[in-house]
């Protein structure tokens, strides 16, 4: 077996740089000397400082948040008001600070006493590359409701406004949002920081023919009459306001669940998530109700820059998860997840990512586990810790602690996957090996009913597992143990190691091919589900000769292979390689597809030559005007840094 020793090794090695503590803690006091005393009681209040957000919610907070748009396919904007309920927490406070990014105010009011409008008056600040442009509003008589009239601008950087060319049906325009992390801002003046909860409604017009979806109650019968109006009775952060547009389609999966989708997509996508509902039924079991009503899902066009995104009682998708085999369902399996970690339970700024994105990965791997066994769950795992293994590197150390410490995360969108997805999967794995999966289930299930609705600090996650794993269960992880996972970077030595003797099956015949250039027993390989091929791939060395490469594709096709997860490592191979009997392909996988994680890696591989750079300025150019916001400035930043970077 090849990983194995590697990822021993790795471990060990990891665990060493991880012993130096060459940092303080995170910004709270008391855990460095945590493994004995009990964290101080300042430490157990929730967070009221997010850096992300120029909002003060500490001296008043957004209750409810109503809006009515119009959306306009022709100037791609979303304009109308947004009237906002305040309880105001500070008797002295006489301002109101919003978030927002590029949009026009046109007008400001505050409700008397009396229940009459005035205007209020108000400053829109300069705008900081990644916070956005500061709104204060001056409210001295602190009114229970304010609203803003305003528009977006239509290059928002959270919304995405699709030519019908890059739709399915190519007939009608499409948009939609994608507010994670502090996008929200970009189409609603809001406080927008996960801190604050609030329920929302919504009344949007739009043209008769589009059908417009929000994060609420959607109706899979509504009438598509260009009005349409939604309600979210449950209270959710900022970053879960969602909405899209275009010509969809519902398709049932069961009674509480289904699809919406271009016409012609939607049933390959529902027969791709036909397991919905018995993941649904899996995850009650484990944790606890289903609280959000209906689950349903939404298939976005490929320019979609994420996987999936959990928006409440409608997840978006990327259609590249869509492979006629389920084999990458998981990502339905994640997103669910959220309806627990992290719609439920929510993380109170950026730096406590992982409590959204770990314990989803954890919930996510035994969903998967339940439905399609401990062989696939664990492969899964597998392929996420070798991804680890090559992200950590000495340079991003402050990025791979759980908590990430104040000041580090300039970005939110930075976060390093690594860390919030894999290691704090891990860390959960880790407790649940020594706790006991009987204890640790019903100790996490106890966490989403007491944590429920809010939004938590990583002390706070460290408090509550303080009183109801570690000092209830005597002797199994000592607080050291504990906090090394959340303080410290690398993975810790007491990380639990996994064996996968289906991967060993893989490497076995990587090795053999590598050596006499015999290809794997065909009825072996015919079985190989998508995790296989992508520990194959991963194997192998740096870099292959074109005739391995060619070999290989002669026998799988993997250049112009319509599945996104062999497609996005088996380019960055090519590349290396010089097998640019593959650049045809992989220009046209960077154009069609829009998922920053799919393309990023062989794009970050091109620009380090001069004629990969060339190749990926020329394909970017192209495929630009199909990007989302968010993914041109990804593309942008790697062209940028390549071309900044002193020539050898
Ligand atoms: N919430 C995330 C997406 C996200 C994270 C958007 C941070 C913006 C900032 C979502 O749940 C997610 O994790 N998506 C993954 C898929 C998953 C299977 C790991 C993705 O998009 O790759
Ligand atoms: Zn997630």
């Amino acid at each position: 077996m090849r990983h194995t020793p590697l990822m021993l090794s790795l471990a060990a090695a990891l665990a060493v740089a991880g012993c130096a503590r060459d940092q303080a803690p995170a910004n709270t006091a008391g855990t460095a000397a945590a493994s004995t005393a009990a964290a101080p009681a300042a430490t157990q209040a929730a967070a009221v400082n997010d850096e992300h957000s120029y909002a003060q919610p500490d001296k008043v907070r957004t209750t409810d948040l109503a809006l009515d748009l119009a959306l306009d396919f022709a100037k791609k904007t979303l304009s109308g008001t947004a009237t906002y309920t305040l309880e105001w927490l500070d008797p002295n406070a006489t301002q109101l600070v919003l978030d927002t990014r590029d949009l026009t105010i046109s007008k400001i009011e505050g409700q008397g006493a009396d229940g009459t409008w005035a205007p209020l008056e108000f400053a829109l600040a300069g705008a900081d590359k990644v916070l956005g442009s500061k709104l204060t509003i001056e409210t001295p008589a602190r009114p229970k409701q304010v609203r803003i009239a305003y528009t977006t601008s239509p290059n928002a950087s959270g919304l995405q406004w699709l030519e019908p060319s890059m739709t399915a049906g190519k007939k009608q325009p499409f948009m939609f949002s994608q507010s994670q992390q502090i996008h929200a801002r970009s189409w609603v003046p809001l406080q927008d920081t996960p801190m604050v909860r609030f329920t929302y409604g919504a009344h949007v017009t739009s043209p008769k023919d589009a059908m417009v979806l929000m994060s609420a109650d959607n109706d899979p019968k509504a009438a598509r009459d260009g009005d349409y109006t939604f309600k979210m009775p449950q209270k959710i952060p900022s970053y879960l306001l969602a909405i899209a547009a275009g010509d969809l389609t519902f398709q049932p999966i069961t009674n509480i669940a289904g699809v919406w989708a271009e016409p012609s997509m939607v049933k390959g996508a529902a027969d791709e998530f036909a397991d919905t509902g018995k993941m649904i039924e899996t995850t009650e079991k484990l944790y606890g109700p289903y609280r959000w009503d209906r689950y349903d899902i939404l298939v976005l066009p490929p320019s979609f820059p994420y996987g999936g995104m959990e928006n409440p009682r409608l997840t978006f998708a990327t259609p590249t998860v869509i492979t006629g085999d389920k084999s990458l369902v998981a990502l339905i399996a994640h997103e669910l997840a959220h309806s627990w970690s992290g719609n439920l339970v929510t993380f109170s700024t950026s730096k406590d990512a992982w409590l959204n994105e770990g314990v989803t990965s954890y919930v996510e791997n035994r969903i998967v586990e339940s439905l399609y066994g401990k062989e696939r769950a664990d492969m899964e795992n597998v392929i996420e810790r070798n991804e680890l293994k090559n992200e950590f590197t000495d340079e991003n150390k402050p990025l791979q602690q759980l908590a990430v410490k104040a000041g580090t995360l300039k970005d939110p969108d930075d976060n390093l996957s690594s860390t919030v997805y894999t290691k704090g999967a891990w860390f959960l794995q880790f407790l649940e090996q020594r706790f006991g999966r009987e204890n640790f289930d019903a100790f996490l299930r106890g966490y989403f009913d007491h944590f429920a609705f809010q939004s938590i600090s990583t002390q706070q996650f460290a408090d509550y597992a303080k009183a109801n794993l570690l000092d209830k269960y005597p002797g199994k992880v000592t607080q050291a143990e504990f906090d090394a996972w959340l303080y410290e970077p690398s993975v810790p030595a007491t990380a639990p190691q996994l064996a996968s003797p289906r991967f060993d099956a893989v490497d076995a015949a990587r090795k053999a091919w590598l050596e006499d250039g015999t290809l794997p027993a065909a009825d072996a390989t015919g079985k190989w589900t998508t995790q296989e091929w992508v520990h194959f791939i991963e194997g192998m060395p740096q870099t292959l000769n074109t005739k391995q490469m060619a070999d290989l594709d002669a026998a799988y096709k993997f250049t112009g292979t319509p599945n996104g997860e062999i497609a996005q490592r088996w380019y960055p191979l090519a590349v290396r390689s010089g097998y640019t009997q593959a650049n045809e392909a992989i220009a046209a996988f960077l154009q069609k597809i829009g998922r920053r994680k799919l393309i990023m890696p062989t794009y970050s591989e091109l620009v380090k030559t001069p004629e990969g750079l060339k190749l990926a300025e020329d394909t970017f150019a192209k495929a630009k005007p199909g990007y989302h916001p968010i993914t041109t400035g990804s593309v942008q930043g790697v062209i940028d840094a390549a071309k900044a970077a002193p020539k050898q």
